[in-house]
């Protein structure tokens, strides 16, 4: 196969992918076709936390298909490997986040959540946030209030109201409407915004207050990437529900909700197989996630994502850097203006390190390496970062 081939047949997604050729990916690093090695400060876009090919979730996914594939649709028959990641996330999470829904992909775990808030309350509203995203399918979509985006898709869900991350004065726009809200516990897409405590709170207040259930998108700063399994544990509210994906499966396509058992049972009533997937849990994947949240909970103390994170911001001093924003290794470094964004990181991927952009927040350049990168990785990455974005406001 060639690079041609990858633009003839795969259906693109923008007209403006590298396409690098893989060949091999191993920990932190990426090997194209040429032999080119990449340091890769991306890992799937927050998809891989234990890096590329992990032995011991390698390890799991052959002793499971030693066993059996794919048997049964969701929820028919037990099976070993997601029965346990199920048990090991309620192990891991505050009360009442004792029963889990396993999915394919983060949409779809967003689209369950949805169902699931108008499911438990009888309401229709559901609440997002400015400049939020979850994911591409159209109920997802439509929680969006990117106008551009949405357009040619219309009509979406009805019922949505936008309002603002971190603006008190918003939450009064949630009432006994709404069924849920939903947000990312860091806004990933709008520039890795963190939430302000107090507004932390005022939200969850008003939601218990009105009855809407809070539905956190943990997609992205979830398994280990900001020093805790999640972030919403270091801000210490529950929320109602927890969506996870992307690194949940340590390079596998996994994603799940958690909740309580009593909501998380409405969908097997009223009407029964409310929510249903063929190939979710699958067991070779969850035998893949299993073994990823097995090693995130045992070793996340010794990736010392803190002292990391401190290392990159006190490499990363440059006059053309006007802020980091984020928290562990979920950074984006803001420069001064979007002029140059891609042109940087493009110079970076000719010299050998990944680095990415952001959805909506054009002047950020994407830092989210596995938490396995070393000391000398985060060096050589800076300075390689450091090179480009000089090179370009020289
Ligand atoms: C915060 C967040 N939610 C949801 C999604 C959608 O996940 P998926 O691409 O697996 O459908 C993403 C993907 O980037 C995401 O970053």
């Amino acid at each position: 196969m060639s690079k041609n081939d990858f633009f003839k047949y795969q259906a693109p997604t923008t007209p403006f992918a590298p396409g690098i050729e893989i060949e091999k990916a191993e920990g932190c690093t990426i090997i194209d076709k040429d032999g080119n090695e990449y340091l890769d400060l991306v890992a799937g876009v927050s998809a891989l936390p234990l890096g590329h090919r992990h032995p011991e979730v390698v390890k799991a996914m052959k002793d499971q298909i030693d066993k059996y594939l794919h048997v049964m649709v969701y929820g028919e028959f037990s099976q070993d490997p997601a029965v346990q990641l199920c048990k090991k996330l309620a192990d891991l999470l505050p009360e009442p986040l004792d029963m889990t829904y396993l999915v394919n992909s983060g949409t779809e775990a967003i689209e369950a959540s949805i169902k699931l808030a108008r499911r438990a309350t009888g309401r229709s509203e559901i609440v997002a946030m400015k400049n939020c995203y979850h994911g591409n399918t159209l109920g997802s979509l439509s929680l969006s209030d990117y106008e551009e985006r949405k357009a040619p898709f219309r009509p979406l869900l009805p019922d949505v109201k936008n309002i603002k991350f971190n603006c008190f004065a918003d939450i009064n726009l949630i009432t006994h409407h709404t069924a849920g809200v939903i947000l990312e516990s860091i806004q990933g897409g709008a520039g890795f915004i963190i939430p302000d405590s107090r507004w932390w709170k005022a939200l969850f207040d008003r939601c218990r207050k009105v009855g809407a259930l809070i539905i956190l998108d943990e997609i992205q700063p979830g398994m280990g990437r900001t020093g805790a399994l999640f972030y919403f544990q270091k801000l210490g509210l529950v929320p109602d529900i927890v969506v996870s994906g992307k690194g949940l499966g340590g390079g596998m396509p996994i994603s799940s909700l958690t909740a309580s058992s009593e909501h998380l049972k409405l969908f097997a009533s009223n009407p029964m197989l409310g929510h249903i997937t063929t190939f979710g849990g699958n067991p070779v994947i969850a035998a893949a996630a299993l073994a990823t949240l097995s090693v995130i909970d045992r070793d996340l103390k010794s990736f010392d994502v803190e002292g990391k994170e401190l290392r990159f911001r006190e490499s990363l001093n440059n006059q053309h850097i006007v802020e980091i924003r984020g928290t562990g290794l979920m950074l984006a470094v803001i420069l001064k203006d979007d002029q140059h964004t891609a042109a940087i990181v493009d110079r970076c991927r000719e010299n050998g390190v990944l680095f990415f952009l952001l959805l909506f927040e054009k002047r950020a350049v994407r830092i989210t390496p596995p938490l396995t990168i070393s000391p000398n990785e985060i060096d050589h990455a800076c300075g390689v970062l450091l090179e480009a974005i000089d090179h370009f406001y020289k």
